[in-house]
């Protein structure tokens, strides 16, 4: 693992970089994005970058890592909707070309559509994620086997007391989600986890220093040959 520690803002732009080079290196990349509030710095910039004409994203395809279950897509807590109005409508995407799984359909044969489709675009080339504060990347929760491949969870009592923030009141939280599985964001040949903020620091120190363990999901990165971890000094604090 590489891992980079450095101001929120610095991280956006060095893990814009990254963009750029995959970009530059492969116009029609194969590109996993991932919610919350941590990819909203990079998103901005990459933004910024498509205004510049520094990159484009018009040849670009495009995998979500997860949904909450229940939710239309026009929800505004859907990730669907996150990703329309914190990215997609502002940069030069072809709308066909991006991939969220969907809340609504979440049969085994939705689930294993997602994955077909995920490997006839030959495989996602970078995959970005978050981490949770008990270490699900995804909505893979503590104790979800690595050899998982997207599936349907239950969300943790940690994580709904998380993302009640977003929500009015904490009932409102899905209790469900769509994730790809470890093995999923495992197979991308490259991975980038943004971790920032005093909340993360405990998980980051465990992420990067404890055992490779399922009940640590992000540890498995250790495992990964082309994997940045990005932290800012709060969430590197116990490194
Ligand atoms: C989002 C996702 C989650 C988040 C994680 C951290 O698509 O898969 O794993 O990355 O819950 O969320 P934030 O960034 O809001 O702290």
């Amino acid at each position: 693992m590489k891992v980079i520690i450095d101001s929120s803002k610095n991280i956006a732009s060095r893990a814009a970089d990254l963009y750029e080079e995959v970009l530059n290196r492969k116009p029609d990349a194969v590109l996993g994005f991932a919610t919350g509030s941590t990819p909203l710095e990079l998103y901005a910039e990459l933004i910024a970058r498509v205004q510049n004409k520094r990159i484009s994203f018009q040849n670009v395809t495009t995998f979500n890592l997860d949904e909450y279950v229940g939710l239309e897509p026009t929800h505004n807590q859907s990730y669907r909707y996150f990703m329309d109005h914190n990215l997609f409508q502002s940069i030069d995407l072809d709308p066909a070309k991006v991939h969220i799984p969907s809340g609504l359909k979440i049969g085994q044969e939705e689930l294993d559509a997602y994955e077909a489709a995920i490997a006839a675009c030959g495989g996602i080339d970078m995959q970005l994620l978050g981490i949770g504060r008990n270490g699900h990347i995804g909505f893979n929760e503590p104790g979800t086997p690595f050899g998982a491949l997207t599936h349907k969870v239950r969300l943790t009592e940690s994580t709904i007391e998380a993302n009640s923030r977003f929500f009015a009141t904490k009932d409102e939280v899905p209790k469900e989600a769509v994730t790809m599985g470890i093995r999923t964001v495992m197979n991308a040949r490259r991975l980038i986890l943004i971790a920032l903020g005093d909340s993360k620091a405990e998980i980051v120190a465990k992420t990067v220093n404890g055992p490779v363990t399922e009940e640590v999901p992000a540890s498995v990165l250790q495992l990964h040959p082309d994997a940045y971890i990005f932290a800012d000094e709060e969430a590197a604090k116990y490194l």
